[in-house]
């Protein structure tokens, strides 16, 4: 009889629950979006969802309706009635027996968690630390998806040395991203960060980010940066969705500026959060 066992529990193969033969379990074989609303109203929905669309073709999930998608997520998110919430969804080819190659009729699943979105406003004030990890990720990083190895990893290296991120350095020894944020560096009156050709993700933060520093009339410069160079910055920030804006302190065991959020990041916190009214 074929069998499985879920800890210590053996059971018939045919009563196992189908989510175990995800293959987003077995190989992280999906996308996923994380989305956030401010005060009730969900920010960015349209880009999220453009980029979900474009990971999706990234790694052939082919007839999802993104349509649909929006109306799962909005329909969620007024049943959840949470004001400052954490949306969270993927999308993963499906479930069928272990098999690296699929078949092309197989029937992709859909999943979504809606949480409130815990309170960073210590955090922005304060600022973090962060530590360089080794970027080991795939050459395809523009697609959002769940194969998070190696960002995890990197992301407990940096926790294990009490630091909140792990910036990413690849092998030319340039800074592409944060383990799950983009990053940036104020120097003067400008800012740097890594170019969308870096093997990075389009984040949608880091785009409205942009925006802000052009209302601001901050000029941005996307050319990557070694660590040094992040090291000598007189500001450093990242941004994150689900944080938007995080000024960074530490580097690398190097103070930034005076230990402080710098003048440049907090101007951009404010401006960026005009977008989000
Ligand atoms: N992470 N870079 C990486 C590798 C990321 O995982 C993320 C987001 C970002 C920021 O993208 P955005 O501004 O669109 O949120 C950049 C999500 C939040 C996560 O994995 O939880």
């Amino acid at each position: 009889m074929q069998v499985a066992m879920i800890n210590d529990e053996i059971l018939p193969l045919d009563k196992l629950d189908s989510a175990y033969l995800d293959r987003g379990l077995y190989f992280g074989d999906g996308v996923y979006e994380v989305v956030r609303s401010y005060d009730g109203k969900i920010f960015a929905l349209d880009e999220h969802l453009a980029r979900f669309a474009n990971s999706l073709a990234g790694i052939e999930i082919d007839d999802v309706n993104i349509e649909q998608i929006r109306k799962k997520i909005i329909d969620a998110f007024e049943t959840a009635k949470i004001q400052n919430a954490r949306i969270y969804f993927h999308i993963t080819r499906g479930s069928a027996q272990r098999e690296h190659n699929w078949d092309d009729h197989i029937k992709p699943n859909f999943f979504l968690t809606i949480t409130e979105l815990p309170d960073f406003t210590g955090l922005k004030e304060k600022g973090i630390a962060v530590l360089i990890q080794p970027d080991l990720r795939w050459k395809k990083c523009w697609i959002k998806s769940l194969n998070l190895l190696a960002n995890i990893l990197a992301r407990h290296a940096a926790a294990a040395k009490g630091c909140d991120e792990a910036i990413l350095v690849d092998d030319a020894g340039m800074i592409t991203e944060g383990s799950g944020s983009s990053f940036f560096a104020v120097s003067g009156r400008g800012l740097r960060t890594a170019p969308l050709t870096a093997n990075i993700l389009p984040s949608i933060t880091r785009s409205y980010v942009i925006k802000a520093a052009e209302k601001l009339n901050i000029e941005v410069v996307e050319k990557s940066l070694t660590p040094e160079e992040a090291k000598n910055a007189d500001e450093l920030f990242l941004t994150v969705t689900t944080k938007d804006i995080i000024p960074v302190i530490k580097f690398d065991d190097e103070t930034i500026g005076n230990s402080q959020p710098g003048a440049i990041t907090k101007n951009l916190i404010s401006e960026f959060l005009k977008f989000t009214k």
